[in-house]
């Protein structure tokens, strides 16, 4: 059938552009396990609260039963002419079951029934998205448990700063994480509210149970004001908002192991199987993964100013408008879940290489302020001190080697406090290992820290 829901008091049929213009099937078939939850719960409160018949009401269930499976099976048939999925199972069930189904719509609106599926959706994909955060998080700390005690330079300005742990260079990952992981939480609980008996905007005059329906679909609560209810998708904002800020964070950490792996750095190797190599120069091997992750934090960031232009002019309660957040919210979750998924596989098979770690940290001067922490213990003010160690790296440097290479009776043209215990202060371990405080980089610091994530971590 060809003829709409809704075509009652209009007089042509819609163009055949307008049809496909205004049609959401395309894209918003992918709630309709949400839809038929939804409308369960619905005909269930409408049976308890006799608006319906218990006898429609067992139709309704046998019927929607049947659509699950046909959905399942892939023997449903979208129809573009029924513009949606709320429309395309409702004429299904109606085509099952009759007046049952043509009764399943009662105190109801597509703009509440919509609202309630997405925020299913969201809540679902919420869940799987912290599960394979965890899943990532497990991946850092085993790897960081390994690299404790491998010493990288730890930069500023991507210059040489202080060494550090690699394992501690890690584990700031894994605390962002920790983060994204407790904003989508929090999300959460915002995005489980029913706004399901808000109806077209301002309620419906049927003796409806809100409370039933929120407690079978598992929602913390009920939406309190029906024109907020069907009209607002800021839940589906703060996620992306959310979603973007996680992404950020796997772009660092892309941007990171990108250079890493530049022969100018040669720290890592990514596995072969998440490289391509180029078709012109035979000797390349290209991070492509990472950088696909780096440029899809892009398209994420994308998604989140699109959603909030969507909103933002738009007057109470609902507009077509917000038929507009499917697409970009859906290619959000899609996005992150592939990401992460690639991720903590990409970070298992991570080569490391120490030697090349630790010569780049003894390039840069990464002890100076060991040096100079080191005159302050003797009595030296800090300012007189800095001065002091930067006038032996120019000494250092024009000799071409590291501090650590001066003789004592040189080091001590400079100051003559210093003693031959400089030596165990000017070496990279024992820079690492006087940091040796909560969130510090000593070896035993980050071993600590690994304990504490485990402890707080849930297993996958
Ligand atoms: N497909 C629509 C959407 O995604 C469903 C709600 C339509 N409501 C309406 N009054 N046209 O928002």
């Amino acid at each position: 059938t060809n003829k709409k829901t809704w075509s009652g008091r209009f007089s042509e049929p819609v163009a055949q552009l307008v049809q496909r213009y205004t049609a959401s099937i395309g894209f918003d078939y992918r709630l309709a396990e949400y839809d038929i939850q939804g409308s369960l719960a619905h005909a269930r409160m409408l049976a308890t609260t006799g608006i319906i018949p218990q006898a429609d009401l067992q139709a309704i269930e046998q019927g929607l039963a049947q659509i699950q499976e046909e959905i399942k099976s892939g023997q449903f048939t979208w129809q573009l002419a029924q513009e949606d999925v709320h429309l395309n199972i409702e004429q299904r069930l109606t085509a099952l079951t009759g007046d049952a189904g043509k009764r399943l719509h009662t105190a109801r609106s597509r703009n509440d029934q919509v609202a309630t599926d997405i925020r299913l959706y969201l809540r679902a994909a919420i869940d799987d998205i912290v599960v394979l955060i965890h899943v990532l998080q497990h991946t850092l700390l085993d790897l960081a448990e390994q690299h404790a005690a491998t010493i990288m330079p730890g930069f500023t300005h991507l210059q040489v700063a202080q060494p550090v742990s690699f394992g501690h260079h890690l584990l700031a990952y894994y605390e962002m994480l920790v983060r994204d992981t407790q904003r989508l939480q929090d999300c959460r609980k915002r995005v489980n509210q029913l706004p399901l008996g808000a109806a077209a905007l301002a309620g419906t005059s049927y003796p409806i149970d809100r409370e039933q329906v929120a407690r079978e679909l598992e929602f913390e609560g009920v939406c309190r004001n029906s024109l907020d209810a069907v009209s607002d998708r800021d839940f589906a904002i703060e996620f992306c908002a959310a979603a973007a800020l996680l992404m950020t964070h796997l772009s660092r950490l892309s941007e990171e192991l990108i250079l890493w792996m530049s022969p100018a750095f040669g720290f890592i190797r990514i596995a072969d199987r998440f490289c391509t190599g180029s078709s012109i120069m035979p000797q390349k091997k290209n991070p492509d993964v990472p950088e696909l992750v780096r440029g899809k934090t892009g398209r994420i960031n994308g998604h989140l100013v699109a959603l909030l232009t969507l909103m933002k002019s738009q007057p109470l309660a609902y507009n077509k408008d917000n038929q507009e957040d499917k697409e970009p919210l859906f290619d959000t979750v899609d996005t992150l879940k592939d990401t992460l998924t690639i991720y903590a596989d990409m970070l298992t098979g991570l080569h490391v290489n120490p030697e090349a770690m630790r010569q780049a940290a003894l390039r840069g001067y990464a002890t100076a302020t060991d040096l100079a922490d080191y005159l302050v213990k003797k009595g030296t003010p800090f300012r007189d001190a800095h001065e002091t160690v930067a006038q032996a790296v120019r000494f250092a440097e024009e000799k071409s080697c590291d501090l650590s290479d001066l003789s004592l009776t040189q080091l001590q043209q400079f100051s003559n406090t210093i003693e031959q215990d400089v030596f165990e202060v000017l070496t990279l371990e024992g820079s690492l290992q006087s940091r040796n405080h909560l969130g510090g980089t000593a070896p035993e610091q980050v071993h600590a820290a690994i304990r504490h994530a485990r402890s707080q971590l849930p297993a996958t």
